[in-house]
């Protein structure tokens, strides 16, 4: 299937656009998932927005279930669907039992954009909390923000406003992947693809939980 494509609608919906599609299927190739791998799944999508991903999943007979904690921030953009599975609720308090998620995504979401670092553990800590035993989570594009990393890993030195942009973002990556091996062993850095030299490849980060695990 290319990404023009058009998938035919279900329920005499209206077909969705190209642009939904494309968003949604890039991001899967940058996480090494495929609509098959996720079928029969149980999959959240957390800090969902308006449940673009999971509206695409449909169509691709997914079931993806939304958590957002502000929808009312997407008003302005449509209302959030009601044809999803869609929750409010944070993502450092998942209204869902422990071991019951096959897979958690999250793009652009509250892991990369937090600026709070015991929020982000928190946040962390939840989503082992839900996953099933070999359950993965698989987020980006990272770094995770600067604030958690803590600005004083990323400029030891007093050096960083000097560096060039390139070496900026190489500088960030590095710690934010240190930093995630710090906090879980178990995190593995995908580097995903850039055709532009000046642009570094964004990093997508998948934990997996492992069989025996101390996370309820
Ligand atoms: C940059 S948007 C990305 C939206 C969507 N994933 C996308 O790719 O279009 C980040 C979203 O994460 C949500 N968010 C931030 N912190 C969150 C939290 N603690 N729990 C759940 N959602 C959160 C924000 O409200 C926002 O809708």
């Amino acid at each position: 299937m290319t990404y023009e494509q058009e998938i035919p609608a279900e329920d005499g919906a209206e077909p969705i656009l190209d642009e939904k599609e494309r968003t949604a299927q890039l991001y899967l190739d940058q996480l090494g998932l495929t609509w098959e791998s996720m079928r029969g799944k149980q999959v959240l999508d957390i800090g969902a927005g308006l449940a673009d991903f999971a509206q695409v999943a449909k169509r691709h007979g997914v079931s993806v279930t939304s958590v957002e904690k502000s929808p009312e921030n997407w008003v302005h953009a449509g209302e959030p669907p009601t044809n999803v599975p869609y929750v409010k609720a944070s993502a450092d308090e998942l209204p869902f039992a422990s071991k019951c998620v096959d897979l958690i995504v999250s793009r652009s979401g509250p892991l990369t954009n937090v600026d709070d670092r015991q929020l982000f553990e928190k946040i962390y800590a939840e989503a082992q909390r839900v996953l099933k035993p070999s359950g993965e989570l698989r987020f980006g594009p990272g770094p995770i923000h600067t604030a958690v990393i803590g600005w004083e890993r990323v400029d030891p030195d007093n050096t960083f406003d000097a560096l060039p942009e390139l070496e900026k973002d190489r500088r960030i990556a590095d710690e934010s992947e240190k930093y995630l091996k710090e906090l879980t062993p178990e995190i593995t850095r995908q580097t995903g693809t850039s055709t532009d030299p000046e642009i570094p490849a964004q990093e997508y980060y998948c934990y997996t939980k492992p069989l025996e695990s101390s996370a309820q």
